[in-house]
């Protein structure tokens, strides 16, 4: 009851305000966001392992990490987020991120 008291002051207030302003369309500039991995290695298995939970963007926006920081995350993915990912997967997507997400 208090809730539908709190609509009613609301509403009330809303037309106290007079007309709403015209709204005008508008349009604005979305960053592009990258659905898919780059080709590589292995991409395959990171395509079928690594867009389940989030989009390419949260693993491609990292910066360029080592291969045992990558291999981290990836248990990291198992362990914590419980991703179903194979051992031998992992190893490919390890291989994957170190090849084309590393420091020269
Ligand atoms: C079972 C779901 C799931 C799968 C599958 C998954 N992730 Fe994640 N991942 C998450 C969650 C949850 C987060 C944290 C999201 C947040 O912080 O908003 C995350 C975040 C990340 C991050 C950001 C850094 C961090 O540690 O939070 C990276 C990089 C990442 N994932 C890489 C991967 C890679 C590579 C794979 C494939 C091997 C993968 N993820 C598969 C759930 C998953």
């Amino acid at each position: 009851m208090a809730a539908i008291a709190g609509v009613l002051v609301l509403a009330a207030a809303v037309a106290e305000a007079g007309p709403l302003p015209a709204f005008k369309a508008q349009s604005v500039e979305l960053p592009a966001d990258a659905a898919a991995f780059p080709d590589g290695p292995n991409v395959k298995t990171v395509t079928q392992n690594c867009l389940a939970c989030h989009s390419a963007d949260m693993v491609l926006d990292q910066p360029l990490l080592a291969r045992p920081t990558w291999a981290a995350e990836v248990t990291k993915m198992r362990n914590v987020y419980k991703a179903p990912i194979s051992d031998a997967d992992a190893a490919l997507i390890v291989d994957y991120l170190a090849a084309t997400h590393s420091p020269p």
